[in-house]
């Protein structure tokens, strides 16, 4: 996936990045090298395996992925889906689950075999969710493993719902969820008191097993968790920096979900602009004149 500044000496960055101006286009880029892998796996009469995340990051990418099936033809029938993670407690068809989620943004807008869809039930009894985390395991398995894994970041740095703390090997399991998180859905749930302390999530060593991982951020409250997780040491702190491991991971960013990177913030210490291919403009020097609070 190529954009501005791809080819850049990343002397800071410890996995690749691909940095749009805005988030359309990189939903866009990220929904091509999907219908790209699916199309390619049909010519070979090949399944390909997505692991999909939920929010608001990736609603763009679904909405471009739909658009490709209307009018491109794109067919999903030999696409098989793994969700990230489900809410604790929230049966499939409740609104603010996850499941209700997917079908509202794809499932129901493509033509994906509903036995191809794999999502985490977040309403098993507690007795039972041991057992349906180690047979989402096994099925992740038995499909060959995911080929493409698509993710959010949290403002915490979770990937999934692995919170700060959560082990490099982890597996899909049920977690407390951190108050930041909780604070962040509220909204959604109509105030902190009514949102999920739980959820069952995919692990850290689960989601690194993907053949290729995505990871899309867009705005500005993104840009301190992209930093941490890009020119950070890696730590359990920030879920997200054990990305850093993976060999063919590539974070997908707008400008603001950028910006903190010392590319953009300080570049004249990554490099000189002529050599980035870039040249300087008045709104790079009032960038980089202004304090970090005004950036985009
Ligand atoms: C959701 C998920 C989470 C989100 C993250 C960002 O399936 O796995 O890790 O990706 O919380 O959420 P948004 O996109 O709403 O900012």
């Amino acid at each position: 996936m190529l954009a501005e500044n791809t080819l850049l000496p990343a002397r800071f960055e410890h996995v690749p990045l691909a940095v749009f101006a805005h988030s359309p286009a990189a939903s866009c880029a990220a929904a091509a090298e999907v219908a790209g892998l699916i199309r390619a796996r049909r010519g070979e009469g090949r399944t390909v395996v997505l692991g999909l995340a939920t929010g608001s990051t990736p609603v763009s990418f679904y909405a471009e992925l739909v658009r490709l099936h209307r009018e491109e033809r794109l067919s999903f029938t030999n696409v098989i889906t793994f969700n990230l993670d489900e809410y604790r407690g929230l049966p499939a068809d409740h609104p603010q689950s996850y499941g209700w989620f997917m079908r509202r943004h794809l499932f129901d807008h493509i033509d994906l075999p509903e036995p191809q869809i794999h999502l985490l039930d977040g309403s098993v009894p507690d007795a039972a969710v041991d057992a349906h985390c180690r047979e989402y395991e096994e099925k992740i398995r038995a499909a060959g493993g995911i080929d493409f894994q698509m993710l959010g970041i949290g403002r915490n740095g979770h990937i999934g719902f692995n919170e700060p703390g959560s082990a490099r090997g982890s597996r899909t399991r049920l977690v407390t969820l951190d108050p930041l998180t909780r604070r962040d859905a509220a909204g959604d749930f109509g105030g902190e008191e009514h949102t999920p302390r739980c959820a069952i999530t995919m692990g850290i060593g689960t989601i690194l097993e993907a053949r290729r991982i995505v990871l899309m951020a867009w705005g500005r409250h993104k840009a301190g968790p992209v930093r941490a997780a890009v020119e950070g040491e890696i730590t359990a702190q920030v879920p997200a920096s054990f990305l850093q491991e993976h060999e063919h991971v590539q974070f997908v960013l707008d400008h603001a979900a950028a910006g903190a990177l010392t590319r953009y913030r300080t570049p004249w210490v990554a490099g000189a602009r002529e050599y980035q291919g870039r040249a300087w403009d008045p709104r790079v020097t009032r960038r980089v004149a202004a304090p970090a609070s005004d950036l985009h």
